[in-house]
């Protein structure tokens, strides 16, 4: 590993992982994304996460992160929000390229392939940095060999917050390692609730509506057809759970695999 040779202010603790930060790009003055070293040794399926932290305390503040690149990369990419008064983001909004970061080794979650069914179609509902996840998995040739159409929905307050997931799905075409596996094959549906864009309102309120199927040009949810994953704010989580299940939708886990899954450890 490549990290300079400052010494930590503090014993890294048992069981914890000292990265290096490689890029920062700053979306918004609430969002951001970076991207570290990966260690050598830890392997994730992709839409999962894991605990990062920052060395700036005896025992230092770790949050679950989901990993935004897909499980390939040699580098792994986040996608966060910033707290003023956060106690992790209110400090890991100045990360710098070159500073360390603490990342303890396991990965987990709900939000991978294999805690759905096979079906034709994936549709992926996410709200703020809840994209993460799917902009690991949209970079996935599993989830191309699972299934036929991924619909990617992503709601945010402005249309700023939407430029992350809309550079990373047009980026896909020309990504050499899955460009051919995309091509055609994903929807981003990109909508405001606090400013105006091309499409607007909560993701809820527009499938129940039904804009959501005219403005995608599919027909309605069904578990025939559909499998859903989640991520996002808590009640969004709720509503569109809800929503799912009275759709006829079941909840799946990897042991028990189903129509939908939901993220919950995920904050932000
Ligand atoms: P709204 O502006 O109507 O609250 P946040 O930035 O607060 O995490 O929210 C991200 C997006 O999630 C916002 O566009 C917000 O809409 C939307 N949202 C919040 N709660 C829900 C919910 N229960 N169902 C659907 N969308 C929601």
């Amino acid at each position: 590993e490549t990290r300079d040779a400052r010494p930590l202010p503090f014993p890294i603790p048992a069981n914890v992982h000292v990265e290096t930060v490689v890029s920062v790009k700053h979306y918004t003055d609430r969002l951001f994304a970076f991207r570290v070293t990966r260690p050598q040794s830890l392997r994730f399926r992709s839409g999962e996460f894991v605990m990062i932290g920052l060395p700036n305390a005896e025992k230092p503040v770790f949050r679950a992160y989901s990993v935004a690149s897909p499980a390939w990369d040699e580098e792994l990419e986040f996608f966060s929000i910033k707290v003023p008064d956060g106690p992790l983001t209110s400090e890991l909004q100045k990360i710098q390229p070159g500073d360390p970061i603490l990342m303890r080794h396991k990965a987990t979650g709900t939000l991978v392939v294999d805690a759905l069914t096979p079906a034709r179609r994936l549709l992926m509902v996410s709200t703020g940095t809840g994209i993460a996840p799917f902009a690991s998995l949209l970079r996935d040739p599993d989830t191309y060999e699972k299934f036929e159409q991924v619909i990617v929905t992503h709601t945010c307050r402005d249309r700023a917050e939407l430029v992350y997931g809309q550079e990373l799905v047009a980026g896909l075409a020309d990504d050499p390692l899955i460009g051919e596996f995309t091509n055609g094959r994903v929807t981003l549906y990109s909508t405001t609730t606090r400013e105006e864009s091309p499409f607007m309102g909560r993701i809820t309120a527009l499938i129940e509506s039904g804009k959501f199927y005219s403005d995608v040009g599919i027909e309605k949810l069904d578990p025939a057809v559909d499998r859903i994953m989640i991520c996002g704010s808590m009640h969004m989580l709720k509503d569109v759970k809800e929503l799912a299940e009275s759709l006829g939708f079941k909840e799946g886990s990897v042991s028990h695999p189903g129509d939908f899954v939901v993220e919950r450890a995920f904050v932000g």
